[in-house]
């Protein structure tokens, strides 16, 4: 098994998680909440990853912003966050082995921690 090293990749990774995504106990958030247009949503997934992982600022978006609005529409628990990570996780373990992978799994942390820290304090504050 190789480390992620390529925008390949990075894609085969998104789109993998996110047929794991569409299995699972929180596939109602991009259904039937958010009703993900998935030809749209994929793209914007391989860009912030490629940002993320090979230090490219391809990606525009606000995600902190995106997360909070959708807790607005449907509160996202702890346990969708856990849910969330663990198939994140699963995906590179199955596929990728190194310190892109493995650093790849902490920032994905670090983000579903900090966007669960936003949303505490906008529940907080209303
Ligand atoms: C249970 C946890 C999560 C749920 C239910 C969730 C759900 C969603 C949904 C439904 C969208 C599409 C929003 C739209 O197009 O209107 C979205 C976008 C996105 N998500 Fe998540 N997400 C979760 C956690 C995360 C985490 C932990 C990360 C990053 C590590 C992340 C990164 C993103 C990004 C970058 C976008 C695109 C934002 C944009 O287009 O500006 N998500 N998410």
């Amino acid at each position: 098994m190789s480390d992620i090293e390529t925008k390949e990749d990075v894609t085969f990774l998104v789109d993998t998680f996110y047929e794991a995504i569409k299995s699972s106990p929180i596939q109602y958030f991009f259904a039937d909440v958010a009703k993900v247009d998935w030809e749209a949503h994929l793209p914007r997934m391989y860009s912030f990853w490629e940002s993320i992982i090979f230090g490219k600022s391809t990606f525009t978006g606000n995600p902190m912003l995106t997360h909070m609005a959708l807790d607005n529409l449907s509160p996202i628990k702890k346990d969708d966050f856990d849910l969330w990570l663990s198939l994140w996780n699963k995906t590179i373990d199955a596929n990728f082995k190194g310190h892109r992978a493995e650093e790849t799994k902490s920032r994905a942390q670090n983000i579903a921690q900090l966007m669960q820290f936003k949303i505490e304090q906008k529940n907080a504050s209303k």
